[in-house]
């Protein structure tokens, strides 16, 4: 039996993820987010895929994006503009932070 249940958990454990992962693209793309970012590119905030790479070894990546996500970030990217708070619930700045470490 658990070599049935096993497959499973881990199939529906991945799905829950990837639609994860896809409601933070469309929370982004809804949100004032594109008027400062892009997935590629340095706009006035930085590409998140750049995001991506610089917390690809950070364990706790997702849960500190979201917090800069909803909290602000200043001084980490060399930019002279903070990033203030952003107006989103802490559910939506976790998916937002899941869907930018996969990009
Ligand atoms: C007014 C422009 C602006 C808006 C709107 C904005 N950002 Fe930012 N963002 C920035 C700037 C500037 C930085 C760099 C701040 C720094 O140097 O620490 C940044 C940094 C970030 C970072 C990197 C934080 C880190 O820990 O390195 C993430 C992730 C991010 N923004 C995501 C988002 C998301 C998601 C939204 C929408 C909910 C958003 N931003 C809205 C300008 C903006």
């Amino acid at each position: 039996m658990k070599k049935v249940l096993l497959p499973i958990a881990v199939l529906s454990l991945a799905v829950s993820f990837g639609s994860l992962a896809n409601e933070g693209e469309a929370i982004f793309k809804s949100n004032s987010c594109v008027g400062c970012h892009t997935v590629d590119s340095q706009l006035v905030g930085p590409a998140l895929s750049a995001v991506a790479e610089r917390y690809a070894d950070d364990e706790n990546a997702v849960e500190t994006l979201a917090d800069h996500i909803k909290n602000g970030s200043q001084g980490r990217w060399g930019s002279a503009m903070p990033m203030g708070p952003n107006a989103v619930t802490e559910e939506e700045a976790t998916s937002l932070a899941q869907w930018i470490v996969t990009l």
